[in-house]
């Protein structure tokens, strides 16, 4: 069973296109994990916990579960709005989340993995963390990243990081912990070293923040926000869970082959954290997720956030270019790792052109015109002339190099070997112009071959695309009256998916060129 999870969000605020593209991104590829006829499971959901969720209460003045409550349901409605179909849901609040962490918690005190102490420095409040002196800057300050930066001195419950250092880097270093892209592996090689310094502390004072999980042999205080928000992956995957639950079973999922994460969270929380509280656990080399660590959307080169008050909503996006749109956009215009810049015109224009103008429009008019001078029936396709070779040879590679990009989960590749194939489709109508040729009768049966090899192009190209435009996909399959292609698999995918007398649909179309109101000053 292919098991992919996400960084689950922190259900404060609103979300923005950056969590909504992870989240697709996730959904895409258990999609397409799907259409190659694997089992996959998608686990995604919400980390409830922590000072940031009550600093959001108090100044909104509710209630810190309330506010937990409200918020969770803004991303359950996101995740439907926008095609995002998970398997399993996870909310840190959830009894079962808990009662796992305690038990982890347990284990690791048992085995002498965590121990009391009292410690003086510097806490960032924003961050949620104590800073050492490597975290100043060149002017010796605390940057403004850290946000309100102050002393304290507290008992508190740490996890021996450090026991776990070596092991980390020969993990890493041998890809048995692997992290996609390869340049995010030097960079987390060169953190080990640092970030294992000091052991992790893993307690917060009740007195000070009783927004978490009691440790269960120190009631006075609750755990570290990161340390229960990563357990996620495991608890709502069965672990530990307690008899009648009804979550999965562990063995079937573990260990999850992929945990999707953004750029700010791979150092220290999933590449160091969570691989060494694993190894704690009695986890092994081998059973340490792959890491794809995807960059960041920014806007006009700025970091998205509340006080720059440039968040850009992907719900409000949606409705007014629809599903779709936002989907193709996110995937298409972010290549492997890096960040990209948000921009609406860019959204609009690569709608109009890769869909509604091309891959719309070789639909339209292959189905169009099997209508019109077809009596909507396809042709055979089994035919032998260099044209019509070409045209399978295109496909071909364009299938093969689909699936190569997908199977290393570079979905913007994948799409630009769909518009490869697309482009020789136009440019094959172009060159026939059987809107000319239908004139002689004689050329009638040529016809019908012609706009049969672009509709069974179609067919193809809409199951390739139904990992990230599973409605578009659906109505194309629709229009061709192939319903049932919806259900089939990548390796059952060959020519002839429309066979000789087969009848199509009415043309409809699927991508309507969106209209940018003009102002009146243009
Ligand atoms: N709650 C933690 C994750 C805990 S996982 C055990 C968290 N939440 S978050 O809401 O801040 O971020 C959720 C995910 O969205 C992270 O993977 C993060 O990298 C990603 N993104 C946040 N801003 C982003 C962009 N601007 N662009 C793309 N992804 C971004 O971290």
């Amino acid at each position: 069973m292919f098991f992919i999870t996400t960084a689950i969000d922190y259900p404060n605020g609103k979300p923005h296109i950056g969590h909504a593209y992870e989240k697709i991104l996730a959904d895409v590829l258990t999609r397409y994990r799907r259409l190659k006829g694997e089992e996959a499971y998608f686990l995604t959901g919400v980390d409830q916990h922590g000072q940031k969720m009550v600093k959001t209460a108090e100044a909104e003045g509710v209630n810190v579960a309330t506010l937990t409550k409200r918020n969770t349901k803004v991303f359950l409605k996101l995740w439907e709005k926008l095609d995002v179909s998970y398997d399993g849901w996870a909310e840190t609040t959830d009894a079962r989340h808990q009662a796992c962490v305690q038990a982890i918690l347990t284990e690791l005190e048992e085995k002498g993995s965590l121990y009391k102490k009292s410690y003086a420095g510097y806490y960032s409040v924003r961050q949620e963390q104590y800073l050492t002196d490597r975290d100043r800057n060149e002017d010796g300050e605390f940057g403004p990243e850290w946000g309100e930066v102050e002393e304290r001195e507290e008992e508190n419950w740490y996890f021996k990081l450090s026991a776990h250092a070596t092991w980390l880097k020969s993990t890493i270093e041998s890809d048995a912990l692997k992290i996609i892209p390869e340049f995010r592996k030097t960079e987390v090689l060169n953190a080990i070293e640092r970030a294992s310094e000091t052991d992790l502390c893993i307690s917060r004072p009740k007195e000070r923040m009783s927004w978490g999980i009691p440790l269960p042999f120190d009631p006075e205080f609750v755990t570290y926000v990161w340390f229960d928000a990563l357990i996620n992956y495991i608890s709502f995957a069965g672990y530990r869970k307690s008899d009648g639950s009804d979550f999965p079973e562990f063995d079937t999922l573990w260990p999850a082959d992929l945990q999707i994460i953004g750029k700010d969270i791979l150092v220290p929380a999933h590449a160091i954290y969570w691989p060494c509280m694993l190894h704690a656990m009695g986890f092994e080399a081998d059973e340490m997720p792959t890491l794809l660590v995807h960059g960041f959307w920014n806007v006009r080169g700025d970091k998205m956030s509340k006080s720059l008050g440039n968040i850009i909503d992907p719900a409000e996006l949606a409705d007014k270019f629809g599903v779709d749109t936002l989907r193709y956009y996110l995937c298409r215009d972010i290549h492997s790792g890096k960040d990209s810049d948000f921009d609406p015109e860019r959204l609009v224009m690569l709608f109009n052109t890769e869909l509604a103008n091309d891959l719309g429009n070789l639909l339209n008019r292959s189905i169009n015109m099997t209508k019109g001078f077809c009596n909507s029936t396809i042709s055979s396709t089994d035919t032998d002339n260099e044209e019509d070779r070409a045209l399978r040879e295109s496909l071909a590679q364009s299938t093969e190099a689909y699936i190569k990009a997908m199977n290393h989960c570079e979905v913007s590749v994948a799409l630009q070997a769909i518009n490869d194939h697309v482009t020789h489709c136009n440019g094959y109508l172009e060159r026939h112009k059987p809107w000319e040729m239908k004139k002689d009768e004689t050329q009638l049966p040529r016809v019908g071959e012609i706009l049969s090899h672009t509709a069974e192009s179609c067919a193809h190209l809409a199951l390739l695309l139904s990992p990230i435009l599973p409605a578009a996909a659906e109505k194309i399959f629709s229009q061709l009256k192939k319903e049932k292609l919806n259900k089939m698999t990548l390796n059952e995918l060959q020519w002839g998916l429309l066979e000789a007398g087969h009848q199509t649909g009415k043309p409809k179309p699927v991508f309507p060129r969106i209209q940018i109101e003009k102002k009146e000053s243009d």
